[in-house]
């Protein structure tokens, strides 16, 4: 088991990596956050998940917190980034209030980052606020979007545009709800290692480049999460060093809405970060020989390194995108593995970086 505290000002949690927490969340969950249900006290807890997951592990989930004696209810969503809307999240609310959840009670997110976006958003604003669970059981969920606190739902004009910054309580990943992921989800998970990687673990980069990722599923995740978690206790609220994490994504983004999320957010970022690779190799401040381990590692696990859309379309979506201010924005660009800059650009020069980034480099 590892575990690592994320210690912020208004609080800290624990994000715990173990096999078997599936099985175990009741009495973990009772000890930190119910200890009244051994007096016989009520505490309800909402799992929130969608079919293809709660096919798979709603029931050990909900035998083992009944288990535990918490009043157990489930919502179950469509699997797919169409979920994350304003009439799903209002189902969501709607499904707390029915069961009469109070601040004292529980919402838990058993899921990938879809389930994790929208129960935290469920979660923040029901009641103003009541506490949730992150149990991620996707790997991009795992090593990226359960941990910081980030939640939203898409609008029509762009991904992520409603949502809070609402922290977990706590974080419980079991690495067995890996086994059961498609290649597909497997690679949108490494796309996101891979960034942390790139950004600032080396390490953690070596595996994807060079060994077998497969094996190494709790150290790739204990990894990452111990670089996030550094990353968000600096700056919870992304002002500052948090704008590194979107290496890829002010791309990315622009793919997913291009492409009416068809292309994943993993794949779609891995050819945001082999833009940015380019562009930074183009500009001289990555060596050829960096740009080209980091095309070459995305491409070896299975991830798209070229853009389907052109530039100008990529750049008109991007001008959407939150990240950018009203005449700039913020694009992350390597510097070798495990070194990152942030650039403020005017937003108009995004088009003439974005093409820069689809030209293959010798
Ligand atoms: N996924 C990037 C962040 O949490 O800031």
């Amino acid at each position: 088991m590892v575990t690592h505290t994320l210690q912020l000002l208004d609080g800290a949690y624990d994000i715990t990596i173990a096999s078997g927490l599936m099985q175990q969340c009741g009495t973990l969950l009772r000890t930190q956050f119910a200890p009244g249900l051994a007096n016989g006290e009520t505490c309800r807890i909402m799992v929130v998940s969608d079919g293809n997951v709660a096919a798979h592990y709603l029931k050990p989930v909900v035998d083992s917190l009944a288990a535990a004696g918490f009043e157990v209810h489930t919502h179950v969503v469509s699997p797919g980034e169409h979920s994350k809307s304003f009439a799903v999240l209002s189902a969501v609310v709607e499904s707390m209030a029915e069961a009469h959840l109070t601040r004292t009670d529980l919402a838990l997110a058993l899921g990938g980052g879809i389930i994790g976006d929208l129960t935290g958003f469920a979660a923040g604003c029901y009641l103003r606020g009541i506490r949730f669970i992150q149990m991620p059981t996707s790997l991009l969920a795992a090593v990226d979007a359960s941990v910081g606190g980030k939640t939203a739902v898409n609008l029509q004009h762009g991904k992520n545009l409603a949502g809070m910054f609402h922290q977990p309580s706590a974080v419980l990943c079991d690495p067995d709800a890996l086994h059961t992921l498609s290649e597909l989800c497997l690679a949108d998970g490494a796309a996101e290692a891979i960034k942390t990687g790139i950004l600032g673990d080396a390490e953690l980069f070596a595996i994807y480049e060079s060994q077998n990722s497969a094996e190494r599923y709790e150290d790739i995740i204990a990894h990452s999460v111990a670089y996030k978690a550094r990353i968000v206790m600096e700056d919870p609220t992304e002002h500052g060093v948090r704008k590194l994490l979107n290496l890829g994504h002010t791309a990315g983004h622009a793919i997913e809405l291009a492409s009416d999320f068809r292309i994943s957010h993993g794949h779609a970022v891995a050819i945001g970060m082999a833009m940015m690779a380019r562009a930074a190799c183009k500009r001289r401040m990555l060596s050829a020989e960096d740009c080209k381990r980091i095309l070459q590692t995305l491409k070896r696990n299975d991830l798209p390194t070229q853009s389907p859309y052109p530039a100008e379309h990529l750049a008109e979506l991007a001008q959407l995108d939150k990240k950018a201010a009203s005449t700039s924005i913020t694009v992350i660009l390597p510097c070798g593995i495990g070194h990152c800059v942030m650039e403020k650009m005017p937003l108009d020069a995004l088009e003439a970086l974005f093409a820069d980034g689809m030209e293959e480099t010798a």
